[in-house]
């Protein structure tokens, strides 16, 4: 009979996992002000759904290839959550999309994301957003797309930031020309059955760094992203 196998020596027990390299999203905060954007936990998210179902834009209009904002209340709020719990299952440093809570006084407006393939290759992230209804319009679009580039420029060291909107969507387009994008392409794409343009624009670090509107950004748990994302991987002590 073979004997039972000697328990591991204490040098040989691996260190105990952190929460941080199990999840490292949890503690990313990016502050401006009375702005916030914040890892959208599950409180957030059903919070978030609920806004949406309360309508993202008006009825006539549709700024997402996906129209997610179409259907019940609740079939809009069990999408958004069901998209959110999707993107954290296929999180990986070879393709990401993380959609941030956008916070002002403790209420929940929308979200604000950034989405990235093989990011620390190639450093170019694309973001997106949406606001609920009843906080378009009060500038908080354009504060906080100025706010994920400091996180995606400063806090992750990206060369580049792209972004589209449909040739109709005012408000996105204007956020964007606003902020300084350059033109970088149109694009036809089938939305609801017709073709439509899409702008697609591109901001440069330099042009970012150039800038002298930047607002002051306040960045919080970054370094657990960065590592997930490859950017600071040890360095080898002999080569
Ligand atoms: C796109 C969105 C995030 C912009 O946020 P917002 O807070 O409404 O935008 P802002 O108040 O910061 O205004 C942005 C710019 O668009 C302009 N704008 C706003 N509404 C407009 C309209 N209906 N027509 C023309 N221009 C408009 C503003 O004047 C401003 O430009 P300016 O600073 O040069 O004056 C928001 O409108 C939204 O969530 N829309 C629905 C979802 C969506 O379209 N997401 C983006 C998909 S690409």
């Amino acid at each position: 009979m073979t004997p039972p196998a000697a328990p591991p020596a204490p040098s040989e027990t691996p260190a105990a996992l952190t929460a941080d390299e199990i999840w490292p999203f949890a503690g990313l905060r990016v502050v401006s002000g009375d702005l916030e954007l914040r890892y959208l936990d599950d409180d957030l998210l059903l919070r978030l759904a609920v806004l949406a179902g309360q309508g993202v834009h008006e009825p006539d209009a549709m700024p997402f290839l996906t129209p997610w904002t179409r259907g019940t209340p609740l079939e809009v709020a069990r999408s958004v959550a069901a998209y959110q719990w999707r993107n954290r299952a296929e999180a990986s440093p070879d393709k990401l999309g993380i959609e941030l809570a956008v916070v002002r006084d403790g209420e929940v407006l929308g979200i604000q994301g950034f989405y990235a393939g093989k990011f620390a290759v190639t450093r170019t992230a694309e973001t997106g957003s949406w606001l609920g209804l009843r906080f378009h319009g009060q500038g908080v679009g354009t504060r906080m797309r100025r706010v994920i580039l400091h996180l995606l420029f400063a806090g992750l060291d990206a060369h580049e930031v792209t972004t589209s909107a449909f040739a109709d969507n005012a408000p996105s387009n204007g956020v964007t020309r606003r902020i300084g994008y350059e033109p970088n392409g149109v694009d036809v794409v089938a939305r609801e059955g017709k073709p439509v343009e899409s702008n697609r624009y591109r901001l440069t670090r330099e042009v970012w760094e150039a800038q002298a509107d930047r607002p002051d950004v306040q960045l919080h748990g970054v370094e657990p992203v960065r590592r997930f994302l490859g950017l600071d991987a040890p360095t080898d002590p002999v080569g």
